[in-house]
């Protein structure tokens, strides 16, 4: 085990970190328009119950593992390994996260360029069809994205340089709470529009009708890239922690934040949407959504080119910039741990060499949409093959296999201890919670994947 590794300097600060990693793009662009379209609240209890059957159980095991070895995933799964076969799920994790963070770093770089066009009005008395045509100039273009995607992935590489405390935790102790109350400005702006009860009624009206097999498998893989489980970012932060950090609590406190943060997406977006009138089913998801509708919807909803709609947007964009940032930065440590304690590299050349290749392989990502666009393998173009192979494939085989790890190798024993903190905290949930990591976790993502990989589309059908 490392001992000269550094901690996070206070629980607040361990808790902040985590939150900055599971509160980022997928909280806005996904969460809300899932949510609107899948019924409303009742898509919300079956999210939150998939966080307490999976979510929670997988976090804490990933803390504790992190928390007990203080070391980097890979470090992490081959000493609770002995070296066997096991090690290969941390390293799986390892590659995951930079795999991620190769595509997710593209779009952290839309958001920049997003910020930047609407702090300077570009969008007023553009008519409503032309923000489509905007957004594909921009993404084609060979220099601005790789710009803004170079400026982005050096912000975390800055980040990362200045170590655990002076680096990710202070950054993280400025930058959650900036989020928080920019989500708060942009709810109450949003809620006192005219209409704006419609979309909130969108968000929330229960609709058990719509609730099908479809879309329980999406809360549950929404609720696991929403929580960044699956790829050792949440064990890497965990072995900073100090040995007092309470595990189960502190995983509680990031899933509310997340959860809390995604719902408030909702309350921003869906008022805007419906004060214009927009059909809350056309507005896209993912991209689309973000770069395209809202862009047209805030302006139009806030007055065109007025003040109050240059700083909605403005304040909108940023927020899923620092949104975007803090998760990228919990992923490029995940791969810098490992470069360094494994390789014994010094920090700073460690992050340098993950820097350097996420340059390269991000503006490969970032062309894919305008020089690149003809590389298509598997019919999809290299960002896409990035994302999807990464949240179909590598995510969920991660998250299996380390509820399998967790719930049928790992020393019972050890896992009370960790988790009880040497028997300072009481435990009544354990029993749940292995049962959940032997039985349900495996099997209920064992169903996420098969789904993903198509097995169930003709039962769909
Ligand atoms: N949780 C982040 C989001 O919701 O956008 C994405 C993410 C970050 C996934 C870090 C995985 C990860 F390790």
């Amino acid at each position: 085990m490392e001992n000269n590794r550094e901690n996070f300097g206070s629980k607040l600060g361990a808790i902040l970190a985590a939150a900055g990693s599971a509160v980022g793009l997928g909280n806005v662009w996904r969460f809300p328009i899932e949510t609107g379209q899948n019924g409303g609240a009742a898509f919300i209890i079956i999210y939150i119950v998939c966080i307490l059957m999976l979510g929670l159980p997988i976090m804490i095991s990933e803390f504790l593992i992190g928390r007990h070895t203080h070391s980097n995933t890979a470090g992490a799964y081959r000493i609770l390994s002995n070296g066997g076969r096991w090690k290969w799920v941390g390293r799986l994790g390892v590659f995951c996260g930079w795999f991620i963070l190769c595509y997710y770093s593209v779009v952290g770089a839309w958001t920049m360029h997003y910020t930047y066009l609407s702090l300077t009005n570009a969008f007023s008395d553009i008519p409503a069809t032309q923000y489509g045509e905007i957004f594909s100039a921009f993404t084609s273009d060979p220099w601005i994205p790789t710009l803004w995607l170079a400026a982005f992935i050096l912000i975390a590489h800055y980040v990362i340089t200045r170590g655990v405390q002076s680096g990710i935790e202070k950054f993280s102790k400025l930058m959650m709470p900036t989020l928080f109350i920019i989500t708060i400005v942009l709810v109450v702006c949003s809620v006192m529009l005219p209409g704006a009860s419609q979309g909130i009624e969108f968000l929330l009206r229960p609709d058990w009708s719509k609730v099908n097999s479809t879309v329980i498998l999406g809360a549950m893989g929404q609720a696991f890239f929403s929580l960044s489980l699956g790829m050792g970012c949440l064990c890497t932060y965990a072995s900073y922690f100090e040995p007092s950090t309470p595990l189960a609590k502190t995983a509680v406190h990031v899933s509310v934040i997340d959860t809390l943060i995604a719902i408030m997406a909702g309350f921003i977006i869906f008022p805007s949407v419906f004060n214009i009138g927009m059909d809350p089913n056309e507005v896209g998801a993912g991209a689309s959504l973000t770069f395209i509708s809202l862009p047209n919807v805030f302006n139009q909803s806030f007055g065109n080119g007025t003040f109050l709609a240059i700083i909605f947007s403005t304040l909108f964009y940023f927020l899923l910039f620092v949104a975007a940032l803090t998760s990228a930065i919990s992923l490029h440590e995940v791969a810098t741990a490992y470069i360094t304690e494994e390789f014994k590299f010094s920090r700073r050349r460690g992050a340098t060499l993950i820097t350097v290749s996420l340059l390269v392989l991000g503006t490969v990502c970032s062309l894919s949409f305008g020089p690149l666009a003809d590389v298509q393998i598997f019919g999809r173009n290299i960002f896409s093959l990035f994302d999807d192979f990464s949240g179909m494939v590598l995510l969920p085989l991660g998250g299996m296999l380390i509820s399998i790890f967790a719930g049928w190798i790992l020393d019972r024993q050890l896992y009370r201890d960790e988790i009880s903190n040497r028997g300072d905290i009481p435990t009544p949930y354990f029993k749940v919670l292995i049962f959940s990591l032997r039985y349900i976790a495996p099997l209920a993502i064992g169903l996420v994947f098969l789904d993903q990989l198509g097995a169930f589309d003709i039962l769909k059908k």
